[in-house]
């Protein structure tokens, strides 16, 4: 009936084969220009992508490694040799998550959780072997390892995956550690002067109540104004810090106040523990990772999204687990949130266009976006409200979890404005649809958007997670068009929501509605018309990911 194959990716990075999580680190090295001898590689540099890959199969594995790939343009990959696996003591049952930092004179560091011979997670510290190989295909562990060991009150299970660290002005680095300890969730802070041997200050830069095990930490600062990225190290009045924990299947974050005197990190909103928290994404990413790519002055994001199949599928596909689409990542100038929106370096895959200006929506209408391959697209469709005043009243208490509210089995039937959006990876007669839409609300003094994507009807197969995922949209539509934007990929459909505020990622295998079968509607299911004020759509073209030998640099 169906094809495992239909369901591989075409420009989201994936390794050949077999089982991936965690983006370990990513970098944009511009320390290759350094040392690379000659040719055509001195003015491209390579972007550098590591993760969590078990060479054995499609699962998660007991011994887990760091696979390595390598790209100039953040688009088309090559696989390299593993960068660690597990051969030491402190190593020997796998080489878990992790960062690296990039010290001065382009030095890179890789740091990552060791699982040692007690089924303890220590960090390691490795280095390239060969400065001058802009591939950095051999790493070395330090002889000093381990470098870090749980601490006192840490249970040898609950002490992982290093951040990349920042320098202070007094020259020291520092590096954080996720964990848990008496029930919070924390970030412990280490400091050290030379990156080799590391000291845990005596508090954690941030814990909560609230959260269970930090999986995946990230902190970073963000600029206050623009949409440019700035190194890890930077701290001054332009900027402020981005915490980021994994937890409970999500990217949990805060914004707030880095203060290095007191090594504390303060943030506007402690983590609630509730829907109301700000996440990255509100469809599947975890364990994600940014890092600041100096060619581009910009910080980028990714993450790792899993399946929504079964285990027994994940086998039979052979493979598991993409990563997201890079995205640059900054702070809204309302200060109040992030930002996310495809690297640029899209466009360079795109291919034949299909446009739609101006073309009112009727109430029931559902419309067909021809003429580009609907199983590969980029597509943004920007809605104008004429009728917005004459929205619904949003009945729902303020703590509502939007998520609830895209779930109901009414959320796909008409209110007022919405739902109205598009039918994603569908067949002709929308037996299959993936529906990624809004549905507009008359609130006390301000309009609320609701933004869902469901997965329902995704799939004539029953045996896959279908969930629906749902999230608010900060944006008032009295002041702003309403837009979407949806990376489409075979099984993979990343939504930005809003000009990038609000993110849904969903994963989807549909039966049908696959490769040259699959379709790409616009919809309003809303009682009101509502207009396509425009909508462009490009098929997207296969990048090339695979192994070295079959890439000509
Ligand atoms: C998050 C995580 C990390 C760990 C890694 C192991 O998905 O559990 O905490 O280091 O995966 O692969």
């Amino acid at each position: 009936f169906f094809q495992y194959t239909n369901y591989r990716t075409s420009y989201h990075f994936q390794p050949s084969r077999n089982w991936i999580n965690d983006p370990n680190v990513r970098q944009a090295p511009s320390y290759v220009f350094v040392w690379t001898i000659s040719g055509p590689m001195y003015y491209k540099g390579f972007y550098h992508l590591f993760y969590q890959y078990n060479p054995l199969g499609a699962v998660f594995g007991d011994i887990m490694i760091w696979g390595h790939s390598a790209s100039y343009d953040l688009i088309n990959w090559f696989h390299l040799n593993h960068a660690l696996c597990p051969s030491e003591p402190y190593d020997i049952n796998s080489c878990w998550s992790g960062s690296t930092t990039i010290l001065p004179g382009s030095k890179p560091f890789i740091l990552y959780t060791g699982i040692d011979a007690n089924g303890r997670q220590v960090q390691n510290l490795a280095m390239p072997k060969n400065l001058s190989d802009p591939l950095l295909k051999e790493w070395v562990k330090f002889s000093g390892n381990p470098v870090m060991t749980p601490p006192n009150g840490v249970k040898k299970d609950d002490f992982r995956d290093p951040t990349t660290a920042w320098q202070g002005s007094d020259g020291e680095w520092r590096v954080i550690v996720g964990s848990r300890s008496n029930n919070q969730g924390m970030a412990i802070l280490y400091r050290s002067k030379d990156f080799m041997h590391w000291t845990k200050f005596q508090n954690p830069l941030y814990s909560s109540e609230r959260t269970g095990m930090w999986e995946c930490p990230d902190f970073y600062p963000v600029s206050i104004n623009g949409t440019n990225g700035v190194d890890t190290s930077v701290l001054n009045p332009s900027v402020k810090h981005v915490m980021k924990a994994s937890f409970n299947s999500h990217d949990y974050y805060m914004l707030g106040t880095y203060n290095p005197q007191m090594e504390k990190f303060f943030p506007h909103t402690d983590f609630e523990g509730t829907s109301s928290d700000l996440r990255y994404d509100y469809g599947k990413l975890y364990a994600s990772k940014t890092f600041f790519d100096n060619v581009k002055n910009r910080r980028i994001l990714w993450g790792w999204v899993n399946e929504s199949d079964s285990r027994q599928d994940d086998i039979e596909k052979g493979w598991s687990g993409v990563q997201s689409f890079p995205r640059q990542i900054w702070l809204d100038i309302n200060g109040k949130q992030l930002l996310q929106w495809p690297v640029e370096e899209i466009e360079t895959l795109r291919g034949k266009q299909a446009s739609i200006d101006d073309k009112k929506l009727e109430s029931g209408s559902v419309f067909e976006v021809s003429g580009i391959t609907a199983s590969q697209v980029d597509v943004e469709v920007v809605f104008e409200l004429p009728e917005l005043e004459e929205a619904d009243e949003f009945i729902n208490p303020g703590s509502v979890d939007p998520q609830l509210l895209c779930n109901d089995k009414n959320a796909l039937i008409s209110s007022r404005l919405g739902p109205f959006g598009l039918l994603a990876l569908a067949t002709e007669e929308l037996t299959e649809q993936t529906a990624i839409f809004f549905k507009i609300f008359r609130g006390h003094n301000r309009f609320v958007v609701l933004m869902c994507s469901d997965q329902s009807r995704s799939s004539l197969r029953k045996d896959v997670d279908k969930t629906t995922y749902g999230a608010f949209v900060d944006i008032d539509p009295r002041q702003e068009k309403i837009s979407l934007r949806s990376l489409i990929d075979h099984s993979m459909i990343e939504s930005f929501g809003g000009r990038g505020r609000t993110c849904i990622t969903s994963r989807v295998y549909p039966q049908l509605a696959t490769d040259k079968a699959a379709r790409l509607y616009v919809f309003n299911n809303g009682t009101l018309g509502v207009v396509i004020s425009s909508l462009n759509a490009w098929s997207i073209n296969k990048a090339l990911i695979g192994e070295e030998e079959s890439f000509k640099v």
